[in-house]
Protein backbone atom coordinates (compact mmCIF):
# COMPACT_ATOMS: atom_id res chain seq x y z
CA UNK A 1 0.00 0.00 0.00
CA UNK A 2 1.56 3.01 -1.09
CA UNK A 3 1.84 5.77 1.63
CA UNK A 4 -0.83 8.33 0.96
CA UNK A 5 1.26 11.26 1.89
CA UNK A 6 3.71 10.42 -0.78
CA UNK A 7 3.39 11.30 -4.23
CA UNK A 8 2.73 8.63 -6.64
CA UNK A 9 4.34 8.74 -9.96
CA UNK A 10 3.01 6.36 -13.39
CA UNK A 11 4.09 6.08 -16.46
CA UNK A 12 0.72 6.93 -18.71
CA UNK A 13 1.22 5.62 -22.11
CA UNK A 14 3.15 7.27 -25.57
CA UNK A 15 2.50 9.83 -27.75
CA UNK A 16 5.18 9.56 -31.12
CA UNK A 17 5.38 12.02 -33.55
CA UNK A 18 4.80 9.86 -35.85
CA UNK A 19 2.01 11.19 -38.50
CA UNK A 20 -0.42 10.45 -36.30
CA UNK A 21 -0.36 13.22 -33.86
CA UNK A 22 -3.52 13.78 -33.38
CA UNK A 23 -5.10 10.65 -33.16
CA UNK A 24 -2.43 9.30 -30.15
CA UNK A 25 -3.08 12.43 -29.05
CA UNK A 26 -6.73 12.66 -28.33
CA UNK A 27 -5.97 8.90 -27.47
CA UNK A 28 -4.12 10.15 -24.84
CA UNK A 29 -6.07 13.00 -23.29
CA UNK A 30 -8.65 10.43 -23.35
CA UNK A 31 -6.78 8.44 -21.02
CA UNK A 32 -5.63 11.21 -18.35
CA UNK A 33 -9.77 12.13 -18.05
CA UNK A 34 -10.16 8.08 -16.86
CA UNK A 35 -7.15 8.65 -14.71
CA UNK A 36 -8.50 11.52 -13.43
CA UNK A 37 -11.76 9.64 -12.69
CA UNK A 38 -10.05 7.63 -11.05
CA UNK A 39 -7.67 10.19 -8.64
CA UNK A 40 -4.81 11.41 -10.87
CA UNK A 41 -3.64 15.18 -9.73
CA UNK A 42 -1.34 16.13 -12.28
CA UNK A 43 0.27 14.55 -15.54
CA UNK A 44 3.41 15.57 -16.96
CA UNK A 45 3.25 15.57 -20.81
CA UNK A 46 5.91 14.40 -22.77
CA UNK A 47 6.59 12.62 -26.09
CA UNK A 48 8.47 9.09 -27.58
CA UNK A 49 10.99 10.77 -29.96
CA UNK A 50 11.68 6.95 -31.36
CA UNK A 51 9.81 6.73 -34.63
CA UNK A 52 11.35 6.89 -37.54
CA UNK A 53 8.84 8.83 -39.46
CA UNK A 54 8.80 11.87 -36.97
CA UNK A 55 9.59 15.12 -37.94
CA UNK A 56 10.49 16.89 -34.16
CA UNK A 57 9.92 20.65 -34.59
CA UNK A 58 12.37 21.61 -32.28
CA UNK A 59 12.80 24.69 -31.07
CA UNK A 60 11.45 26.82 -27.50
CA UNK A 61 8.89 25.29 -25.49
CA UNK A 62 8.04 23.18 -28.61
CA UNK A 63 5.87 20.80 -25.97
CA UNK A 64 4.47 23.14 -24.68
CA UNK A 65 1.04 23.67 -27.06
CA UNK A 66 0.57 19.85 -26.84
CA UNK A 67 0.45 20.06 -22.91
CA UNK A 68 -1.79 23.11 -23.10
CA UNK A 69 -4.30 21.27 -25.10
CA UNK A 70 -3.96 18.45 -22.55
CA UNK A 71 -4.53 20.76 -19.61
CA UNK A 72 -7.78 22.44 -21.13
CA UNK A 73 -9.30 19.25 -22.49
CA UNK A 74 -8.24 17.02 -20.09
CA UNK A 75 -8.65 20.25 -16.77
CA UNK A 76 -6.27 18.36 -14.57
CA UNK A 77 -2.56 20.37 -13.59
CA UNK A 78 -0.09 20.03 -16.25
CA UNK A 79 3.24 20.38 -16.85
CA UNK A 80 5.93 19.39 -19.48
CA UNK A 81 9.68 19.93 -20.67
CA UNK A 82 12.25 20.22 -23.63
CA UNK A 83 13.29 23.37 -24.16
CA UNK A 84 11.72 26.11 -21.50
CA UNK A 85 15.08 26.29 -19.61
CA UNK A 86 15.59 29.84 -20.01
CA UNK A 87 14.03 32.08 -16.45
CA UNK A 88 12.23 34.40 -19.17
CA UNK A 89 10.66 31.64 -21.11
CA UNK A 90 9.53 29.36 -17.88
CA UNK A 91 8.26 32.60 -16.69
CA UNK A 92 6.24 32.84 -19.58
CA UNK A 93 4.36 29.61 -19.70
CA UNK A 94 3.31 30.03 -16.11
CA UNK A 95 2.27 33.70 -16.65
CA UNK A 96 -0.09 32.38 -19.40
CA UNK A 97 -1.15 29.52 -17.85
CA UNK A 98 -0.73 27.39 -20.58
CA UNK A 99 1.11 24.77 -17.94
CA UNK A 100 1.32 24.44 -14.30
CA UNK A 101 4.56 23.55 -14.05
CA UNK A 102 7.87 23.44 -16.19
CA UNK A 103 10.19 20.58 -15.74
CA UNK A 104 13.50 21.00 -16.26
CA UNK A 105 16.77 18.44 -17.39
CA UNK A 106 19.37 19.63 -18.94
CA UNK A 107 19.74 23.31 -17.13
CA UNK A 108 20.00 21.93 -14.16
CA UNK A 109 22.85 19.96 -15.48
CA UNK A 110 24.59 22.85 -16.16
CA UNK A 111 23.15 24.65 -13.08
CA UNK A 112 22.01 23.03 -9.77
CA UNK A 113 21.50 26.56 -8.88
CA UNK A 114 18.78 27.24 -12.04
CA UNK A 115 16.08 28.38 -9.37
CA UNK A 116 17.85 30.99 -7.66
CA UNK A 117 19.39 32.10 -11.27
CA UNK A 118 16.32 32.30 -12.75
CA UNK A 119 14.66 34.00 -9.91
CA UNK A 120 17.50 36.88 -9.66
CA UNK A 121 17.47 37.37 -13.77
CA UNK A 122 13.48 38.05 -13.12
CA UNK A 123 14.02 40.51 -10.63
CA UNK A 124 14.22 38.61 -7.18
CA UNK A 125 16.73 40.15 -5.09
CA UNK A 126 17.04 37.59 -2.63
CA UNK A 127 16.15 34.38 -4.07
CA UNK A 128 17.95 31.95 -1.63
CA UNK A 129 14.50 31.06 -0.76
CA UNK A 130 14.79 28.91 -3.67
CA UNK A 131 16.80 26.67 -2.28
CA UNK A 132 17.41 24.25 0.55
CA UNK A 133 18.18 26.82 3.66
CA UNK A 134 21.82 25.68 3.75
CA UNK A 135 22.54 25.82 -0.04
CA UNK A 136 20.85 29.38 0.00
CA UNK A 137 23.49 30.21 2.47
CA UNK A 138 26.50 29.26 1.50
CA UNK A 139 25.60 31.14 -2.22
CA UNK A 140 24.81 33.67 -0.22
CA UNK A 141 27.51 34.03 1.77
CA UNK A 142 30.23 33.00 -0.50
CA UNK A 143 28.89 33.17 -4.30
CA UNK A 144 29.63 30.42 -7.38
CA UNK A 145 32.47 32.58 -8.81
CA UNK A 146 34.12 32.15 -5.64
CA UNK A 147 34.58 28.84 -5.76
CA UNK A 148 37.11 28.75 -7.52
C1 LIG B 1 21.35 12.93 -19.07
C2 LIG B 1 19.87 12.85 -19.33
C3 LIG B 1 19.19 11.70 -18.95
C4 LIG B 1 17.80 11.60 -19.17
N1 LIG B 1 17.15 10.47 -18.79
C5 LIG B 1 15.81 10.35 -18.98
C6 LIG B 1 15.11 9.18 -18.57
O1 LIG B 1 15.69 8.25 -18.02
N2 LIG B 1 13.77 9.11 -18.79
C7 LIG B 1 13.09 10.16 -19.38
O2 LIG B 1 11.88 10.05 -19.54
N3 LIG B 1 13.73 11.29 -19.78
C8 LIG B 1 15.06 11.41 -19.60
N4 LIG B 1 15.71 12.55 -20.01
C9 LIG B 1 14.94 13.61 -20.62
C10 LIG B 1 14.65 14.69 -19.60
O3 LIG B 1 13.79 14.22 -18.59
C11 LIG B 1 13.96 15.89 -20.24
O4 LIG B 1 12.70 15.51 -20.72
C12 LIG B 1 14.77 16.42 -21.38
O5 LIG B 1 16.11 16.58 -21.01
C13 LIG B 1 14.17 17.73 -21.92
O6 LIG B 1 14.19 18.76 -20.99
P1 LIG B 1 15.33 19.88 -21.08
O7 LIG B 1 15.15 20.57 -22.41
O8 LIG B 1 15.04 20.78 -19.91
O9 LIG B 1 16.65 19.18 -20.96
C14 LIG B 1 17.09 12.67 -19.80
C15 LIG B 1 17.79 13.82 -20.16
C16 LIG B 1 19.15 13.92 -19.95
C17 LIG B 1 19.88 15.19 -20.38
Amino acid sequence: MWPEEYPLSVRLGVVEFDGRDEETLAEAIELVRRFKVAGLDMVDVSFGFSTYENQIPWGPALLVPFAERVRREADIPTSTTWNIGTSKLADDVIRQESIDVVMLGRSFLQNPHWPDTAARELGRDAANWTLPAPYGYWLERYGVAKLT
